[in-house]
């Protein structure tokens, strides 16, 4: 039995909805003749809309964010007995759930060992790009503030998070940006850069020194990476390529900066994305899945290294890290977090992860062998990506409308699946899937059938 709300008239709120939000990431023109779709409730893998139609959610409330699933009474009641406490104090000062939660997630990240609280990934972002900049100030005399970014990568929607971000169709008309941000290309093997060679992920990596080479290495600061490339196309880093990037960055005393605000908290199987390739950062951000949606919550983590810089002269008033959030300071976010990490630790869903994991890309590989119209099969854990072309041989992009009808086609049959979308010009065409790390064995059967439907009755 389930509790949903399943016969309410709720079209009073349909027409709220239509006459007064404005969505994120949507045109709005269709929806004076379609009623916008509004979820209602969720409990486990499954959300109900307005109408009382169940889906199942292969996407984690769309933005890869409810990774311990909807309905989580335990998080509620922690949130709610921490409101009680006290709600917010800047976090100027400490706070007893900010404390507790900071010593819990360094105990899962061995060799960092400070955490900045923020609210949203990109100001997470926006904080470790000001850290890097103070670092050139303070320790380079202003030289070594150029921050590099990778193409397909996105680090979020404030401008300075566009400006490192490299997806054009997110950041196109929203110009000038802020100077000092330089690409590096993609690492994505499919769409190889230099033909079909068998050592494409040092290949890629090496284009990054290249980048540091021509800038000049005194002039760099930082890296800023997505441990795996999600809404620019679910890129799992090719072979070698971690490796190199991570000698190349010693070498040129370049900081790692890694972009966990996906892959952190579980999402590939391991607490954090760079904990499968071995990677040593110097500052990750994290968001989404930290308390998977239940609060707003996003951290920055740092070394103790990067710590110290900050501290060394308190004669010099404007050393420290000068920089503040208001809702950095919610108490709700470490509080949640900390049940949230408590569910994934107790219920073994990092294992579940791998374990699904392996299903949904299996199952993947099976549609690709179905279907000519996959092109490739992407993906770690339970994040997954199916890149759909018109043609196998000259990867020609399938067109949008035909991708936009699969995943639509999905939603009539019920399951919640979502794609590249607005990223990159002409590749808007990765089917991407990202269910609750909770996911059973039944929903991931569920979740391929309905593309395989999908599939044959968009593409034949
Ligand atoms: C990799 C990555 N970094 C940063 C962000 C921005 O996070 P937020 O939307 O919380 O600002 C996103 C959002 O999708 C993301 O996918």
């Amino acid at each position: 039995m389930d509790t949903a709300l399943h016969a309410n008239d709720l079209s009073d709120v349909v027409e709220a909805d239509r006459n007064h939000v404005w969505h994120h990431l949507t045109q709005h023109k269709p929806h004076e003749t379609i009623d916008p779709r509004i979820i209602v409730e969720g409990k486990g893998m499954r959300v109900w809309d307005a109408k009382g139609k169940e889906h199942l959610d292969g996407v984690s409330g769309g933005l890869w964010t409810v990774n311990v699933g909807y309905g989580r009474e335990s998080i509620a009641n922690a949130i709610r007995d921490q409101l009680m406490t006290l709600n917010f104090f800047s976090n100027t000062l400490g706070s007893v759930p900010a404390a507790r939660f900071a010593e819990r997630l360094i105990e899962k990240m061995p060799g960092m060992s400070r955490v900045y609280y923020a609210n949203s990934g990109s100001e997470a972002n926006e904080k470790a790009f000001k850290m890097v900049r103070q670092i050139a100030h303070t320790r380079y005399g202003g030289r070594k503030n150029k921050i590099l970014y990778r193409d397909r990568d996105y680090h979020g929607t404030t401008i300075t998070a566009l400006s490192a971000g490299g997806q054009e169709e997110r950041s196109a008309h929203y110009g000038p940006y802020t100077p000092g941000f330089i690409p590096v290309p993609h690492c994505l093997e499919y769409r190889s850069q230099f033909g079909d060679v068998g050592d494409y992920g040092v290949r890629a990596a090496l284009e990054i020194e290249k980048v540091i080479l021509r800038e000049g290495p005194d002039t760099v600061g930082a890296i800023c990476l997505e441990p795996m490339t999600a809404g620019g196309g679910v890129i799992t880093p090719p072979e070698g390529y971690w490796e190199t990037v991570q000698e190349i960055c010693t070498k040129y005393d370049v900081l790692i900066h890694l972009d966990e605000v996906v892959c952190g908290l579980g999402r590939t199987g391991a607490w954090f994305g760079y904990q499968q390739w071995g990677i040593k950062p110097d500052l990750v951000t994290m968001a989404k899945g930290v308390a998977s949606g239940y609060a707003a919550i996003a951290c920055l983590v740092t070394t103790e290294d990067v710590f110290n810089m900050f501290k060394e002269d308190p004669s010099d008033k404007l050393s420290y890290f000068r920089d503040i959030s208001t809702f950095g300071g919610c108490t709700a976010g470490p509080a949640a977090a900390l049940e949230n990490m408590r569910i994934i630790e107790d219920e073994g869903l990092l294992d579940n992860t791998c374990l699904m994991g392996d299903r949904l890309m299996a199952n993947l590989q099976g549609l690709k062998e179905k279907h000519r119209v996959i092109g490739d099969v992407r993906g770690k854990g339970l994040f997954a990506g199916a890149e759909l072309v018109a043609d196998r041989t000259t990867k020609e992009p399938a067109e949008e409308p035909k991708v936009l009808a699969v995943i639509a086609d999905c939603m009539a049959q019920g399951v919640i699946i979502g794609g590249t979308n607005r990223a990159l010009p002409g590749f808007n065409n990765t089917l991407c899937l990202s269910p609750a790390l909770i996911a059973t064995a039944d929903d991931i059967d569920q979740i391929t059938d309905a593309v395989d439907g999908a599939l044959t009755r968009v593409f034949g």
